[in-house]
């Protein structure tokens, strides 16, 4: 199977298994991302990478909410297909009660070192989302472990990482020298090792705070994206930008299987982001909506209409995918994420001779 084939095949799976009704395979789900995750953390801040305006959501049930997309991103199809009835909340408004299935710290702009981003304003960065995660641990004691760290330990084990950092680090600091110094200071392969580096440390203090259950995504070849082939003036796929997250990518696949050798009980999924579509989206490098260049380069201008084929289109604006593409990558993180929750299937099922055992 060719892999324009496998998405596909995994996109007809998404749409079955988005009907599945019962408890969800895992316990809790933590999300820890930019903006291809973000559903609303950013919507407060002093910041342009935000989207908490028309035409985003058109088709979302709530309208716009933060996502960067017309409807679900990632995260929430993720979420359906773990089982949970809900969308995981954002921790800017995440309620006391719900912290226990899990949070969303996903913020636009944000990367994996702390001055990605600042060009556009307020964004959380990857060791702020982690230090957020820490005062939700802090919640979950006094909430389900009554004062006690045990239990919550167990309960953190047993939860669903995804982390998919990376794309900022690039789009919004390396190849933007404008704003940015690191492309003077390193060559990519440098820049790759760093990067690299600073993420093996954050992924391990995630595993100090309860994390064995991570899925880990590669930065997108966003050389591809409509507003990098803006920036650079072409209509082609920026070659550049794509080797550097060629050589970032490959030194974190081997990162993940270092730290798992080195940290016990954890496992560490990685996933490759896609190099196409099935031939059903055969708009690639046009934008669904009427984009800005300027304040939040590559963003949907407000409320101005966007296509009507968004089924047709890779692009919801110059960087962010439609509903219809995070639907097949959502399923494509959901199909390699089985070890996870394959067992605690089984243990929802128990066995016949469990059931006569325990009479
Ligand atoms: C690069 O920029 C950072 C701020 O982002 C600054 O602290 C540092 O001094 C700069 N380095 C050089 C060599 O210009
Ligand atoms: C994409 O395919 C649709 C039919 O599914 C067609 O109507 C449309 O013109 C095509 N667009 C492009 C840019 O090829």
């Amino acid at each position: 199977m060719g892999y324009v084939e496998a998405y596909v095949f995994m996109f007809f799976i998404a749409t079955l298994s988005s009907f599945t009704i019962g408890d969800p395979q895992v316990p809790c789900y933590f999300i820890f991302g930019d903006s291809l995750y973000d559903n609303g953390n950013n919507n407060d801040l002093v910041t342009e990478a935000k989207v908490n305006f028309p035409p985003y959501g058109v088709d979302f049930p709530d309208g716009p909410t933060g996502r960067f997309s017309n409807g679900r991103n990632i995260a929430d199809v993720i979420a359906e297909l773990l089982g949970f009835e809900n969308s995981i909340p954002p921790y800017a408004t995440v309620s006391r009660k719900d912290i226990v299935r899990g949070v969303n710290y996903a913020s636009g702009a944000a990367g994996i070192r702390d001055e990605s981003g600042q060009h556009m304003g307020g964004r959380i960065s990857l060791n702020q989302q982690i230090a957020r995660h820490a005062i939700i641990i802090l919640q979950l004691i006094d909430l389900i472990g009554k004062g006690s760290v045990a239990p919550v330990q167990e309960h953190l084990n047993k939860c669903i990482y995804t982390v998919a950092m990376g794309n900022n680090d690039f789009i919004n600091n390396y190849f933007f020298p404008q704003y940015y110094n690191t492309s003077s200071l390193y060559t990519p392969e440098e820049y790759a090792e760093i990067l690299v580096q600073q993420y093996s440390e954050q992924l391990s203090k995630l595993y100090e705070f309860g994390a064995r259950k991570f899925a880990v995504s590669g930065a997108g070849y966003a050389g591809c994206a409509p507003a990098m082939m803006a920036r650079y003036e072409t209509n082609v796929c920026v070659d550049a930008v794509n080797y550097a997250v060629v050589q970032f990518n490959a030194r974190l696949t081997a990162a993940l299987v270092d730290l798992e050798s080195k940290l016990p009980g954890a496992k560490f999924i990685y996933m490759e982001p896609p190099l196409g579509y099935s031939n059903d989206f055969n708009v690639t490098d046009q934008p669904c909506c009427k984009v800005s260049t300027t304040i939040g380069e590559g963003q949907c201008v407000p409320s101005q209409v966007p296509c009507n084929e968004r089924q047709n289109y890779v692009f919801w604006d110059a960087f962010h995918p439609t509903e219809s593409i995070s639907l097949v990558d959502g399923a494509a993180v959901y199909a390699a994420m089985s070890p996870f929750y394959a067992s605690s299937t089984k243990l929802s099922l128990p066995s016949e001779e469990l059931l006569i055992s325990d009479a």
